[in-house]
């Protein structure tokens, strides 16, 4: 302490350290006001090279300048000769040598002895006398955070005055005017921790359920930090409390990240902890519609079972933007399933209908009963699990962790004889679609001038091994009416990419084929498919064909090379696992994965 009060005095030079102003007083540029335990500094600054001078609150000790917050983000001074005053009821106000007014706080109320003070908290307050009781202030800079939000800091919405309390990125490193990205409680449904791009939702970490944001699996539960989250008549808000153990932030850049930023009493610089969005699954709405993301999966996006591309050629071309819809129309009166789904994050709320005191089981009984009610899941998964969330409309925006997640029951038609023709005919339908894209395609590299160039697009589609072996999944699927991930053998335990190496290599491939595909396809197409997708998902990919070939293979009867063994053909048996029940991984991993021995 002693170190640090001897440290201020230093670059204060002669003037005492204070922390307030009353209306006799002020600010001048080159002035600042230190928070009691010397943390926080109010002052004039100005941002990386600009000249420009805000009136803002940094942290001392910092070896480059951390401004917390600013005031005159978008009204800058252009010379030196701002002040700060508080005026006999209690308005902030920043005033040029001209007495120009550049920007000013609000109050509801007035003051009889105004008093504005830098806590060490880092909030700016207008009090009255000496009450210090944060309900009471007459204005506060946490209630208008900037791209920082610090401990105590409420991030939400006040109902009654509609008051919102977003952050907004930098507009540069050299202008704090808001930028193009901001942090909210969106209040909509259940409310959701976003972060958006102008007005566009960029990045979901969606609603709390307990013990953290169901998109941020990993941040739950941490000793270091106390996660608040409120719900009530008056506002909703989320805080982070970081208990005084250390120095931590979280800060919204100019990039649109968040990042979590922590400084140890030593250091003079922060340790960035968290940030989000983390990868492209992250981004919102990445796989359209009914669909989940994989982190760490070839296939990235895979339709919720029962639910087919909307696009089929878009999605086998990795745009998954329009998601997927139903392979069977759902039958409420006759009563549909709710089948059991497990480490999600939960999709977007903003549509949804919550009680925190059902039961699950009264939970699925009521969206059972609403026709348009059209996935469930607990609210508050801390303890053993507390209160309901309904989902009206598309179900937007989920991914499958690997840990952590979230269970969650989606509305299924109950399986009948008459549907399947109905799918049998959809099934032949995307698999004429794939042919007629692959014709189209073809046609273009056989025929144009532009043969070449339009190749080199083709070939930059899809480059990317990974893809191909998608869509070889995907076409094995297709033809076998079954999905990969869910695929389970009496005899072995291998998914259905093995299962189709083991019919190949003995023989007897026609097996594979979907009972209700048999006689509405000629076989040798049907088989000429299962070869294709075959070499699509072989082990290494360098065996791989390249989708140009792929295409050129599908629309040809030349003859084909014969597959080696299949990756990602064997589910992970994790003896480990205790607590999470049978869980499916598919393609398990990455290409580095070692592979059980087939035989
Ligand atoms: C602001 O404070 C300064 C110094 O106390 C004073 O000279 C000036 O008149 C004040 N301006 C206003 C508008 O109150
Ligand atoms: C400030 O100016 C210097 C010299 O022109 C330049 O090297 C540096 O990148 C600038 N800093 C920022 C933050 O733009
Ligand atoms: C203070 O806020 C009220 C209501 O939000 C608004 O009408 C008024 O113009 C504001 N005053 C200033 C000085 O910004
Ligand atoms: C944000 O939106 C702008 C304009 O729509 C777009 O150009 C930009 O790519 C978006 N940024 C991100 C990170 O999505
Ligand atoms: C969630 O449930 C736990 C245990 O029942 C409870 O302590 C907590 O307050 C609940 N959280 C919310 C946000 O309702
Ligand atoms: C924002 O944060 C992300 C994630 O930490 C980082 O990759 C990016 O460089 C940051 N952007 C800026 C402008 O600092
Ligand atoms: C200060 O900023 C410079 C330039 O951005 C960087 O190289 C340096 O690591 C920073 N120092 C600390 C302690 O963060
Ligand atoms: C999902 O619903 C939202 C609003 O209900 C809509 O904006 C969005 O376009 C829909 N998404 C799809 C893929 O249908
Ligand atoms: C994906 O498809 C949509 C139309 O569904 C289109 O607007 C978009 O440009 C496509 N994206 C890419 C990268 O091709
Ligand atoms: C289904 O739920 C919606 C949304 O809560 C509600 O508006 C509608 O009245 C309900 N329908 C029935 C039949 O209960």
């Amino acid at each position: 302490m002693l170190v640090v009060c001897s440290f201020l005095f230093f670059i204060l030079g002669t003037s005492a350290v204070q922390d307030t102003i009353t209306p006799s007083q002020s600010i001048r540029d080159g002035e600042t006001l230190v928070s009691a335990g010397g943390t926080f500094e109010l002052g004039f600054f100005s941002p990386g090279n600009s000249t420009r001078r805000y009136l803002g609150i940094w942290y001392t000790g910092v070896s480059n300048r951390t401004v917390a917050w600013v005031a005159n983000r978008e009204t800058p001074l252009t010379d030196h000769s701002g002040v700060l005053n508080v005026t006999q009821q209690g308005i902030l106000v920043l005033l040029d040598g001209m007495n120009r007014r550049f920007w000013s706080s609000n109050t509801s109320r007035t003051a009889k002895n105004p008093v504005v003070q830098i806590l060490e908290s880092g909030n700016l307050a207008v009090k009255d006398g000496n009450d210090d009781d944060p309900e009471n202030f007459l204005w506060q800079s946490f209630d208008h955070p900037t791209d920082n939000l610090l401990p105590g800091m409420k991030l939400g919405r006040i109902f009654s005055t509609g008051l919102d309390k977003y952050l907004s990125s930098w507009k540069s490193s050299e202008d704090p005017a808001p930028g193009q990205f901001s942090l909210w409680i969106d209040p909509h449904g259940f409310p959701q921790l976003v972060i958006r791009n102008g007005s566009t939702l960029h990045y979901r970490a969606g609603s709390w359920n307990g013990l953290s944001f169901t998109g941020t699996p990993k941040l739950s539960p941490n000793p270091e930090f106390l996660y608040r989250f409120e719900l009530n008549n008056e506002e909703v808000y989320y805080e982070v409390d970081d208990q005084g153990r250390l120095m931590s932030r979280l800060f919204l850049n100019q990039s649109g990240f968040i990042q979590r930023l922590v400084r140890t009493t030593q250091s003079k610089g922060w340790t960035d902890v968290y940030d989000a969005p983390e990868n492209r699954c992250d981004i919102y709405s990445f796989c359209g519609a009914h669909a989940r993301c994989k982190t760490d999966s070839s296939s990235v996006c895979a339709c919720l079972d029962g639910f087919e591309p909307e696009s089929p050629e878009e999605w086998i071309m990795s745009n998954w933007s329009k998601g997927c819809v139903r392979t069977r129309q759902l039958n409420c009166e006759k009563g549909d399933e709710f089948p059991k789904y497990i480490g999600l994050k939960l999709p977007d709320t903003s549509n949804s209908w919550f009680d925190r005191s059902m039961s699950l089981q009264e939970c699925g009984e009521m969206c059972s009963k609403n026709c348009s009610c059209g996935a469930y899941a607990t609210l508050n998964i801390s303890a053993e699990g507390s209160g309901c969330l309904l989902w009206f409309g598309n179900l937007t925006d989920m991914i499958e962790y690997d840990q952590g997640g979230q269970d969650f029951y989606i509305r299924m038609a109950t399986v009948e004889k008459d549907d399947k023709n109905a799918s049998v005919k959809k099934q032949v339908g995307i698999i004429v679609g794939s042919v007629i894209l692959a014709a189209m395609l073809l046609v273009g590299l056989i025929f144009y001038i532009l043969k070449r160039k339009l190749k080199k697009q083709v070939d930059g589609l899809f480059s990317v091994k990974s893809d191909v072996f998608s869509f070889g999944a995907l076409v094995l699927e297709i033809v076998s009416g079954k999905k990969n991930w869910r695929f389970s053998h009496p005899a072995h335990n291998h998914n259905l990419l093995g299962h189709a190496w083991i019919l190949w290599k003995e023989d007897r491939p026609m097996e594979l084929i979907d009972d209700n595909l048999g006689d509405s396809c000629p076989q040798f197409e049907v088989l000429r498919c299962i070869h294709v997708g075959l070499l699509c998902v072989q082990q290494r990919p360098e065996d791989r064909p390249n989708m140009s070939s792929v295409i050129l293979m599908l629309g040809s009867e030349s003859s084909l090379p014969q597959p080696k063994q299949p990756g990602f053909f064997t589910e992970r048996n994790l003896p480990e696992t205790d607590n999470s029940s049978s869980s499916n991984h598919m393609y398990s991993g990455t290409d580095q994965i070692t592979i059980l021995d087939g035989r």
